[in-house]
Parts: structure tokens; C-alpha cells; sequence
């Protein structure tokens, strides 16, 4: 079977491998300047022949290069996980601000989160007027919860026990939330004890 693709594929990597060094050197650039790597960890992947075939087929799409790479904006997929909430901003700005890059899609679920808890912030590219790329960007603690909350698949609420599943999971985002704020804040008074130094 031909490619859904079709003879794309070494764009799409080299947008993506486009994309991961300009997080690096964003990431080098932090570290220079305030002596500790912004960047907790990196992944990235195009998606599968087979999951975008499935992606298609679940939107309703036919199963063509044009929904693959023009109508799913996730072919390339990136993302970001970052120790504090301000790094992923500057994560972001960095991105949003490069020349060959226009931003078509923008969600701050960390200031807006889902109603379930889920944080993070997402970002679709145009790179070079033709290529798609979705970023999430995100922090240990939001990854470490949608990580579980994939795990785990909790969408239909049925029963009582499922509404309370539901709400203690929101509970531990919320939690996790705080903890975030609470970490930046203990992260900006160690470095302004050391510049007052
Ligand atoms: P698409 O049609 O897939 O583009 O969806 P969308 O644009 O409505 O979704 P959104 O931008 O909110 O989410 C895209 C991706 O974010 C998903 O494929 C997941 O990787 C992630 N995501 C969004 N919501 C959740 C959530 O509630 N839990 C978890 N674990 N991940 C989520
Ligand atoms: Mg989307």
C-alpha cells in the first residue's frame, strides 16, 4: 500500500529534526545564560502510517496525503517537558518568534486547564508555509499526570465511583498545580538570593 504520506516523509523529519534543534539551541542559550538546562526532556515522533489512517477514519476523512498533511496538523508530533511553568513560556516564545514559523494554532490549557485537570500547552506550526507540527509543551508534574490519565482512559462517566474517580483525579491535578506554582516561586527567590549576593 502507498505511503498516506506519499512521498513526504523526509520533509516531515526534516521539519521535525528543524524544530528539535531550535528547541536546542533555545535550550543552550538558557543555559548559558542562567546555568541550568530549561528542558527536562524531549520526544518526538511522526505518527504511524497506521494511527494517522485511524486518525482519518475516526474524523471522518478520507484516508489521503491531503487530510494527512493538510486537514491533521499532528503528523509531526513534539514534546517539551520542562522542570518550571516559566520555562515553557520561554520555550514558546522562542518558537512562535521564528521567521519561518506562523503560528495557526495556540491553546494554554496551563492557564485555562481542561475540565478533567489536563495542563499543557500546545502549539501547531506552519513550517515554511507547508508543514504542520504539533508542540506540547509542558512541565514534570502536568506530564506525569496525563501520562496516568492516559493510562488509565477515564472518559465516560457511568457510575457514581466513576464521577469520584473523575473528581479526585481533577484533585491531583489541581494538586500538582500548586505544587508548580510553589516550585517556580522557591526557584525565583534562590536566584535572587544569589544576585543579591
Ligand atoms: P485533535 O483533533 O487530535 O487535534 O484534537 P484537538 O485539537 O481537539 O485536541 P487538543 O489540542 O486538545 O489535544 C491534542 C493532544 O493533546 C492529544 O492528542 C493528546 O496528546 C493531548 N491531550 C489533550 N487532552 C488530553 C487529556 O485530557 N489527557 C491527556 N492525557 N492528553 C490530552
Ligand atoms: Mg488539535
Amino acid at each position: 500500500m502507498e505511503s498516506i504520506y506519499g512521498n513526504h516523509l523526509r520533509e516531515l523529519e526534516s521539519v521535525m529534526e528543524y524544530l528539535i534543534d531550535e528547541i536546542n539551541t533555545v535550550r543552550e542559550f538558557m543555559k548559558q545564560e542562567a546555568g541550568m538546562d530549561p528542558v527536562e526532556h524531549v520526544i518526538y515522533r511522526i505518527k504511524t502510517e497506521e494511527s494517522m489512517r485511524e486518525k482519518c477514519r475516526r474524523k471522518g476523512l478520507p484516508e489521503t496525503e491531503e487530510s494527512a498533511l493538510k486537514v491533521i496538523h499532528d503528523a509531526v508530533g513534539i514534546r517539551v517537558v520542562c522542570a518550571f511553568i516559566k520555562d515553557v513560556y520561554a520555550i514558546r516564545n522562542h518558537l512562535v518568534n521564528l521567521s519561518n514559523c506562523r503560528v495557526v494554532e495556540e491553546k494554554d490549557y496551563i492557564k485555562q486547564a481542561k475540565p478533567n485537570g489536563y495542563r499543557s500547552y500546545h502549539l501547531i506550526l506552519l513550517v515554511d508555509e507547508k508543514i504542520y507540527a504539533e508542540i506540547q509543551l509542558r512541565t514534570i508534574s502536568q506530564d506525569t499526570w496525563a501520562a496516568l490519565e492516559h493510562h488509565i482512559h477515564y472518559k465516560k462517566v457511568t457510575t457514581e465511583m466513576d464521577k469520584l474517580i473523575i473528581s479526585e483525579l481533577k484533585r491531583c491535578a489541581d494538586e500538582l498545580a500548586s505544587t508548580d506554582l510553589s516550585m517556580q516561586t522557591i526557584r525565583d527567590m534562590i536566584r535572587k538570593s544569589i544576585a543579591d549576593e
